[in-house]
């Protein structure tokens, strides 16, 4: 399949007329979006019943979460380094992670972009991220530790 790209800027052309761009999935169709939240909020609204993984979206800033986080310590056990840490409340998984002396790459830190992926072994991440959707977090396989924190007291990862 061939991409295409159209450039509508909006000061010449008013805002992109989604609806008649998008309200229909065909087979094949794949879009990648990045850009400013409500134009993302609305191309994810217009792609709700698009088959899993028609559309990607890339945040430059982190979506708004619902609800707080769960802000407790826990225990994450590093399955490969043999260590145990805990993380408290006010201190990210990554960092406490990396205090203990285990490499792990990161760049955004806000859960946008990806590099601090990590898989989930056991336990229940509480995502806060703005990578997954709904179907890749329910799954609780993978977690960005940067941002994301655990909705059970201990949590095994792959690190
Ligand atoms: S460092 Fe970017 S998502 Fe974690």
């Amino acid at each position: 399949m061939t991409a295409g790209y159209t450039s509508c800027p909006q000061d010449e052309r008013g805002l992109l007329d989604l609806p008649a761009w998008l309200s229909e999935h065909r087979p094949g169709l794949k879009v990648y979006c990045c850009g400013p939240a409500p134009l993302l909020d609305a191309v994810e609204a217009i792609c709700a019943d698009w088959p899993r993984g028609a559309l990607r979206t890339e945040r430059f800033v982190p979506r708004h979460q619902e609800g707080p986080a769960r802000n407790v310590s826990f225990e994450v056990v590093l399955l490969r380094s043999g260590k145990t840490v805990t993380v408290a409340p006010s201190v990210s998984v990554l960092q406490s992670v990396q205090a203990a002396g285990v490499s792990v790459l990161s760049s955004c830190r806000h859960g946008v972009c990806g590099t601090c992926e990590t898989v989930v072994v056991d336990g229940l991440p509480d995502h806060r991220d703005s990578i997954l959707d709904d179907f890749e977090r329910s799954a609780g396989d993978r977690m960005f530790i940067c941002v994301s924190r655990s909705s059970t007291d201990r949590l095994v990862l792959e690190l």
